[in-house]
């Protein structure tokens, strides 16, 4: 991602961007700059916000590690090695593929570079339990200005601390980085609340201000602030956003915003108690079924095969189905070209190789014709 504000004719650009395959290839950038004397510009997500990563007033290449995005997640010790030209939204999902109790608090945007965000710090939602993605690194693998490769013991204290939050772009080109996972978890529960002045947003911004701090570490709720139109007419007014996370389950929030925050008048989406209201739009929604009824075509009756409709029939679990099963729904799909559907059917895939819950089945009388 590059912001479109440098996207313009007169940016300076690099004479080359290198995108290394392997460790030795941001080696020999190092030592091929340094010879020449040419600036790197190390780019790996390209989030920065004033684009130092790929812009520069002195000639410059830029070390774009796009192709680094290699993740090992070792669920049993609770590790992960990554490279620095994955994103934070990778690691979440290769995390999250191997373990549903497992994660790790790095940013709330999933599109930005784990080299920058983890040199900088990285806070996302998990921020108040276990602080920032770099509080969580516990090895690196770097190439010095000389082009060596350290790693946590060799590169020392200093470097070890410095390259976890001062700042990506100073120490040298991070490669891949050790990182602690940390307990999940299985269900967690999100949500996001606008309200504009005329709703409130003054007084709730306030006492965001007073609670959100001293709420449970498992609660991060984050405020944004922005503007919207007010009327159609284009007046404008200021708008608040709280966006959250809670490392539980929906009712347990429910709970800590009643009692902690109940101005934000926060009702939850589908708890438990909810599947009773579920079950009651279910039957709304039959009742106007039945009502309705009267009013649509019959003897067929007619549905339409993209909006697809389980309940009007299906195959068996093997997928197959009689003629006389499938044209239950079949005929209603398709009314009289139902027969010609299976004839065509029956001719190309004999084997019913192409099936599912409700395909035209393959019937071998209907090959003779
Ligand atoms: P980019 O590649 O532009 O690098 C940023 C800086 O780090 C540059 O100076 C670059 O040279 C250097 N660098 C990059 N890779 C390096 C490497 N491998 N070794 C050494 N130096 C390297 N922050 C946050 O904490 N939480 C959030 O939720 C978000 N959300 C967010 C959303 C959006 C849309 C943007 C634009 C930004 C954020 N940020 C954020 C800020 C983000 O953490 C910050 O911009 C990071 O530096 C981005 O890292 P990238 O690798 O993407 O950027």
């Amino acid at each position: 991602m590059a912001s479109l504000k440098y996207n313009t004719s007169t940016t300076p650009k690099p004479f080359l961007i290198l995108t290394p395959l392997k460790e030795s290839h941001v080696q020999t950038a190092v030592v091929c700059s340094r010879k020449h004397g040419i600036q790197i510009k190390v780019r790996s997500g390209g989030h920065d916000f004033e684009g130092l990563s790929y812009i520069s007033d002195v000639p410059f290449i830029i070390v774009d590690l796009f192709n680094l995005k290699k993740i090992d997640v070792d669920v049993n010790n609770k590790v992960a090695w990554v490279q620095s030209g994955a994103t934070t939204g990778e690691i979440y999902y290769k995390i999250a593929k191997k373990s549903k109790t497992l994660g790790f608090p790095a940013a709330i945007c999933t599109t930005v570079g784990v080299g920058g965000h983890f040199s900088g710090g990285g806070y996302g939602f998990m921020l108040r339990k276990y602080g920032t993605a770099a509080d969580n690194v516990i090895d690196a693998r770097i190439v010095d200005s000389h082009g060596t490769i350290l790693n946590r013991k060799s590169m020392g204290k200093g470097l070890f601390w410095a390259i976890r939050g001062g700042g990506g772009g100073s120490f040298g080109i991070v490669i891949s980085w050790k990182i602690k996972l940390v307990p999940v978890p299985p269900v967690v529960t999100v949500f996001s609340v606008s309200k504009t002045l005329a709703e409130g947003a003054t007084s709730l911004v306030h006492k965001w201000q007073q609670v959100a701090h001293k709420l449970p570490h498992e609660l991060f709720i984050m405020l944004g602030l922005g503007i919207v139109d007010a009327t159609p007419k284009g007046e404008k007014t200021i708008i608040a956003t709280f966006d959250s996370m809670y490392l539980g389950d929906a009712k347990k929030l429910q709970t800590i915003m009643q009692e902690r925050f109940p101005e934000l008048g926060l009702e939850i989406y589908w708890t438990e108690e909810q599947v009773g209201i579920s079950k009651k739009y279910l039957n709304q929604i039959r009742r106007m079924y039945e009502f309705m009824t009267p009013y649509v075509s019959k003897s067929p009756r007619e549905a339409y095969a993209n909006y697809r409709d389980l309940d009007l029939g299906q195959t068996s679990k093997n997928g197959t189905a009689s003629y006389a099963q499938a044209k239950v729904w079949g005929s209603k799909y398709f009314k009289g070209n139902f027969d010609k559907l299976v004839y065509v059917k029956s001719k190309v895939d004999p084997d019913n190789f192409f099936r599912n819950e409700q395909s035209i089945p393959s019937i071998p009388i209907f090959r003779e014709y």
